[in-house]
């Protein structure tokens, strides 16, 4: 293929009202991140020399998850066609291949992209990703002709009932050249049942000016548009299968996949085994060997060869698991380092903390890291031992090899080989038990007696 530069509109201005959100439609999230920035991602992958994106008035949001990008405005939306008119002055008279896109479209896969690129430097000067949806409902009918040609669009609503009954429908995705595009678009009307410029005229244009236009067929699942909250879901359960199988095939063990959410950016050594339930939110890395037990929730977090994580444990931003550590069930570990060997295996909190190679921190262990204004490091040196239900009020450090006896409340650092504990001295006595019960019996049955 050659190496011809490549620009880019993505069309953004519509009003999404299906959605019934405060927040821009091509704003809401797939696999962690917003519909058009999986767009601008696919962008540049192709090394896109120049995007624009068309949006509303106030599209500043909407273009700033598209960076890098020229944000233009469309101000009444008019149409795609009109739409990709408000870009042109951004295009500057671009000569490469231009591409067109709906940011509300967003898994279109770069090998289709690259297809209908092949196919343009092929000779044509328009080329359309047509597609056979299950049911081809209202979109636009691609009309062909012999050799791959292609005549026209007709919009549903201007179609007549043998135009109906064509099968192959337009994605809205487009590839035209550079240098037909302004002339292209000069010609369009809104002469139309919607009274609006429609970009899919240029088809209906280029063969009149005898340009050549063709068409690509993808799969009806990567041009799945997004105008409903429902429809959002269901590009998920897309863009989810897509993350699991490449996952799968890249030597990672799942019990039950589609119990498992990926993010786009999850990245997953080999021999990784994942148990059910298991979250990933964006910014997490797990190397090689690592197991990840059920309903675990992890964000923004590395985790080294051989860890242990979970049942039930929550890994947030900054959290650094070391090769071979141990995280358990109920543990949350924020903007903490965990190294080799260390484990930390129930119910504890770990904050803004280093626990040292093969430390154990016992059951219950808190690092008091807030005190209501500030955030303070704890740090628990190699090899040291934190008995159960310790708070460690930070900053606070505990020392190489230290002991630290259950239910102390450590305020003061504990030198490198000490023991230390806060415990109140225990008191027994011995055969009292029975002379409580009585007591407290009879103490029973007065308040009874009163009331
Ligand atoms: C369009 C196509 C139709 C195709 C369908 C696929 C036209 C005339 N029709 O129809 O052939 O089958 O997409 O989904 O192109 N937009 C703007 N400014 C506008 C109008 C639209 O930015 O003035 C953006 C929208 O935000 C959306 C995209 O363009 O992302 C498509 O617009 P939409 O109104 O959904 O087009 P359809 O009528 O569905
Ligand atoms: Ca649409």
């Amino acid at each position: 293929m050659t190496s011809q530069a490549i620009a880019a509109v993505i069309l953004a201005a519509g009003q999404g009202t299906r959605m019934r959100s405060a927040r821009p439609k091509v704003l809401h999230p797939l696999g962690g991140r917003s519909m058009i920035a999986h767009v601008r991602a696919t962008l540049a992958a192709l090394a896109a020399a120049k995007v624009v994106v068309v949006t509303a008035p106030e599209g500043a949001a909407v273009v700033a998850a598209a960076a890098p990008a020229t944000g233009v405005v469309q101000d009444p939306p008019l149409g795609t066609g009109h739409a990709v008119q408000a870009a042109l002055p951004a295009l500057g008279g671009f000569e490469g291949d231009v591409l067109v896109l709906y940011g509300d479209t967003p898994l279109v896969s770069e090998a289709t992209l690259r297809a209908m690129l092949e196919r343009r430097r092929a000779g044509a000067a328009v080329v359309v990703l047509g597609f056979r949806p299950a049911d081809p409902a209202a979109y636009g009918r691609l009309v062909t002709g012999a050799d791959g040609r292609l005549l026209r669009i007709v919009e549903f609503r201007e179609a007549s009932a043998d135009e109906r009954a064509i099968t192959l429908c337009n994605s809205g995705v487009m590839a035209i050249e550079g240098r037909h595009l302004a002339a292209l678009l000069g010609r369009l009307d809104n002469a139309n049942a919607k009274g609006e410029y429609y970009l899919t005229d240029i088809v209906r244009h280029a063969n009149e000016a005898g340009l050549e236009a063709g068409f690509v067929e993808g799969d009806a699942e990567e041009v799945f548009g997004v105008n409903s909250r429902a429809e959002l879901a269901a590009a998920e359960a897309i863009l989810q299968r897509r993350l699991r199988r490449a996952a799968l095939e890249n030597g990672v063990s799942m019990t039950d996949p589609d119990s498992v959410h990926l993010s786009w950016d999850t990245a997953l050594g080999r021999d990784v085994t994942i148990e059910p339930n298991v979250f990933f939110a964006p910014g997490v890395s797990v190397a090689d060997n690592v197991l990840i037990r059920a309903f675990s929730h992890l964000e923004g977090c590395m985790i080294e060869s051989g860890a242990t994580v979970g049942p039930f444990a929550r890994l947030r931003p900054g959290a650094r698991i070391g090769p071979e550590a141990h995280i358990g069930n109920f543990v949350e570990v924020k903007n903490g380092l965990i190294e080799a060997g260390a484990k930390v295996n129930h119910l504890s909190y770990i904050g803004d903390a280093r626990v040292g190679a093969k430390a154990n921190v016992g059951a219950g262990t808190i690092t008091c890291n807030y005190d209501g204004f500030g955030k303070y490091r704890t740090d628990i040196g190699a090899g040291a031992f934190i008995g159960s239900n310790t708070a460690l009020v930070a900053p606070v450090a505990i020392g190489d090899g230290a002991i630290v006896g259950a239910g102390s409340t450590i305020a003061a650092d504990v030198p490198a080989g000490a023991v230390a504990l806060t415990r109140a001295p225990q008191e027994t006595r011995p055969d009292r038990a029975e002379r409580f019960r009585e007591r407290a019996r009879a103490r029973a049955k007065a308040a009874k007696g009163k009331s």
